[in-house]
């Protein structure tokens, strides 16, 4: 039986991944081990909470004693670095956590899996690992930076981050590098851009939109809309993430998208008329400081190489989605309340 450490795997990616996992792979162990912030939620994952396969572990990266416990005591062979702090007006408006969690954490993380895989532990310079480990660090587009009217992110273009959110990403992706190169630590890193899907925090568009929309309150629109995103569904990601960990080549980034770009207005216009509300809802305010304008993802890397295509079309991606928000409506009402609705009225009221 194979163990997987998976960080970050009470959000929203990270818990779909996990249960994904279980699903796909009976024969793996998955242990989670989230600080449950408030974009952790338990409740993203109590139909599998008894799935004698799987363990919850309340820890934080950065907690480094805690991090050499779960090492000593299980046979780790994957590590998927999900946990992070990944919302970008957050960052804009507190980045020091997106800082410690999303560098100093994977580098907690890096550290203690280099310490535990090295075949000889007492060798300051040993370079040798455990046959078949690897380290997935789970990056992001918006790394590269923006992009104008035309072109698409490739890999080997250079990091370019706007916000302290992609910042602190494009820091932990050369960290990654960096034990790759100079320890030899076998890595991957993954780049995919926007997810949606189930049990996304409704701090992020689709959701809240959502939930604004069934509430006919406003639909806060950042600027003139006209952002572009590229969007995904989560589970695509999460099985692209699993295609990584078993087929990707040694200390290679891959990028994950599906081709299906899309300004945020037509979004807000696709919610409004599936949930047969008016226009009338939508409030342009204030736009995103420094917000890119663009996100593309060229996917021919992981496509031709790994063989991973999305499963989804955006179009059943997003209806299979909107049904499952109105079908969870307690699951909304229980992440509203509590701290997100402050923050809520401290951004928007
Ligand atoms: P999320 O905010 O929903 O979940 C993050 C999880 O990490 C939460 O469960 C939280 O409790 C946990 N966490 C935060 N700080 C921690 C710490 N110090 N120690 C342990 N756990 C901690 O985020 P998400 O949208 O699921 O994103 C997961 C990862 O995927 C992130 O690394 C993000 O950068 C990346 N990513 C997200 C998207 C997207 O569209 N959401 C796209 C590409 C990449
Ligand atoms: O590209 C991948 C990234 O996608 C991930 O790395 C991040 O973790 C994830 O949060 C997401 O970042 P974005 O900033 O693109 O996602 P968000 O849902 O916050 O915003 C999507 C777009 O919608 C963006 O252009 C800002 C806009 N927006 C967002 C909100 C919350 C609005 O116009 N109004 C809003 O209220």
């Amino acid at each position: 039986m194979k163990t997987i450490l998976v960080t970050g795997g009470a959000g929203f990616i990270g818990s779909n991944f996990v249960k994904l996992m279980l699903n796909k792979h009976p024969d793996y162990k998955i242990i989670n081990v989230d600080a449950l912030t408030y974009a952790g939620n338990l409740e993203n994952l109590v139909d599998i909470k008894d799935n004698k396969n799987y363990e919850f572990i309340k820890a934080d990266i950065r907690d480094r004693a805690k991090i050499e416990e779960i090492f000593a005591e299980n046979d780790i062979m994957f590590v998927v670095n999900f946990a992070a702090e990944s919302h970008v007006d957050r960052s804009i408006e507190e980045p020091e956590v997106f800082l410690t969690t999303n560098i100093l954490g994977t580098q907690v993380l890096l550290d203690t899996a280099k310490k535990y895989w090295k075949i000889n532990p007492t060798d300051k310079y040993c370079k040798k690992y455990k046959e078949g480990v690897k380290f997935l660090q789970v990056s992001t587009d918006e790394v590269y930076g923006a992009l104008g009217d035309t072109g698409m992110f490739v890999e080997t273009m250079p990091l370019k981050p706007n916000s302290p959110y992609s910042a602190s990403k494009a820091s932990a992706d050369l960290i990654v590098r960096a034990y790759n190169e100079t320890f030899c630590l076998p890595v991957n890193i993954t780049r995919c851009s926007n997810n949606y899907g189930p049990y996304q925090f409704p701090e992020k568009l689709i959701p809240l939109m959502i939930n604004n929309c069934t509430n006919e309150k406003d639909l806060p629109v950042y600027g003139d809309g006209m952002q572009i995103r590229d969007w995904l569904h989560v589970s695509d990601h999460c099985n692209a993430i699993d295609v990584v960990l078993q087929k990707g080549k040694d200390g290679e980034v891959y990028n994950i998208g599906g081709n299906n770009e899309k300004a945020n207005i037509e979004i807000v216009n696709l919610l409004i008329k599936s949930l047969g509300k008016s226009t009338d809802l939508i409030k342009y305010v204030k736009d995103r400081p420094g917000h890119d304008r663009r996100y593309a993802i060229d996917n021919t890397k992981i496509t031709t190489e790994l063989g991973w295509e999305p499963a989804y079309t955006f179009e059943e991606g997003m209806a299979e989605t909107i049904e499952w928000y109105i079908a969870n409506k307690e699951w909304m009402e229980n992440v509203l309340s509590g701290e997100y609705s402050s923050y809520y009225e401290k951004m928007y009221l």
